[in-house]
C-alpha cells in the first residue's frame, strides 16, 4: 500500500471532481457543526481534502486554517476562490508548525478518522491542538456497524492500490478512544448511512 499522502496526492484530481454523493446528510452534518460552533470561533480543520467544506463553513467562524496531509488535495483547495477567514496548509496533526498556532477553539475532522493509521496518536494531537473547553467535531465511517461484505471488499480495493489505510471499529469503539485520549463526548448521532458516526467532544 502506498504511504497516506502518496495515495491521497495521486487521487486528488479525482476527488476534486467528485459530486457529493449524499446532499441531503450532507447539508444535515454542515448545519449540526454550524449550530455548534460560535461565531467568533478560531477553527482548525484537519484532513479538509480539496476544501469543499471549509469554503461552505468559513463565513460561520472567525477564522479557519483547514490542513490536510496531501500537498495535491491543498494545492487543488488553494486554486479554489476563498474569503480573507480561510487559509490552506499541508499539515499532518501531529505538525510541531501547527501546535505552534494552537490552541484553537474547535477542531473539525470530516470523513477522516477511520483514515489514520495510529488513531490514538492523532487523538492526543487533536487533544493537544484545542484549548480547554474546545470542540472537536467528527464525522467518520464506522465500517464494523455497516455491512459486513465492506471489509473485505476494503482489503481486496487496497491489494490492487484503490484504498489507503482503512481503520475498521464500531461506532462505540471510536467514541471510547476519543473519551480516553481526554475529551466528554456530547453528541454522537447516525448521519445518512448507518455507519457514519457525528461525534462532539469537549477537551477536558
Ligand atoms: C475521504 S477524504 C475527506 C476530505 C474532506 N474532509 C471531505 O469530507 O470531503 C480524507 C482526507 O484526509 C486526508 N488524510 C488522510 N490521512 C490523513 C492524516 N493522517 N492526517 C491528515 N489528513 C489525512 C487525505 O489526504 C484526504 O484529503
Amino acid at each position: 500500500m502506498p504511504t497516506s499522502a502518496a495515495f491521497w496526492n495521486k487521487i486528488a484530481p479525482k476527488y476534486a471532481n467528485s459530486p457529493i454523493k449524499d446532499m441531503a446528510t450532507y447539508g444535515h452534518t454542515l448545519a449540526r457543526t454550524r449550530e455548534l460552533l460560535p461565531a467568533d470561533a478560531n477553527v482548525l480543520e484537519i484532513g479538509c481534502g480539496t476544501g469543499t467544506t471549509a469554503l461552505k463553513l468559513a463565513a460561520d467562524m472567525k477564522s479557519l486554517l483547514a490542513t490536510d496531509i496531501s500537498d495535491g488535495m491543498i494545492k487543488v483547495a488553494q486554486a479554489k476562490p476563498a474569503p480573507d477567514n480561510l487559509r490552506f496548509a499541508t499539515h499532518a496533526p501531529d505538525d510541531a508548525a501547527l501546535n505552534q498556532l494552537a490552541p484553537f477553539d474547535a477542531v473539525l475532522a470530516f470523513n477522516l478518522l477511520h483514515l489514520v493509521p495510529d488513531l490514538p496518536e492523532t487523538l492526543r494531537a487533536v487533544h493537544g491542538l484545542l484549548r480547554p473547553g474546545g470542540r472537536f467535531i467528527s464525522k467518520s465511517a464506522c465500517l464494523r456497524d455497516g455491512s459486513m461484505f465492506l471489509p473485505p471488499l476494503i482489503w481486496v480495493m487496497q491489494r490492487i492500490g484503490k484504498a489507503p489505510y482503512v481503520g475498521k471499529f464500531y461506532a462505540a469503539e471510536l467514541e471510547q478512544a476519543i473519551a480516553q485520549a481526554g475529551f466528554k463526548i456530547n453528541v454522537a448521532e447516525t448521519h445518512g448511512k448507518s455507519f457514519n458516526r457525528f461525534i462532539v467532544a469537549t477537551r477536558l
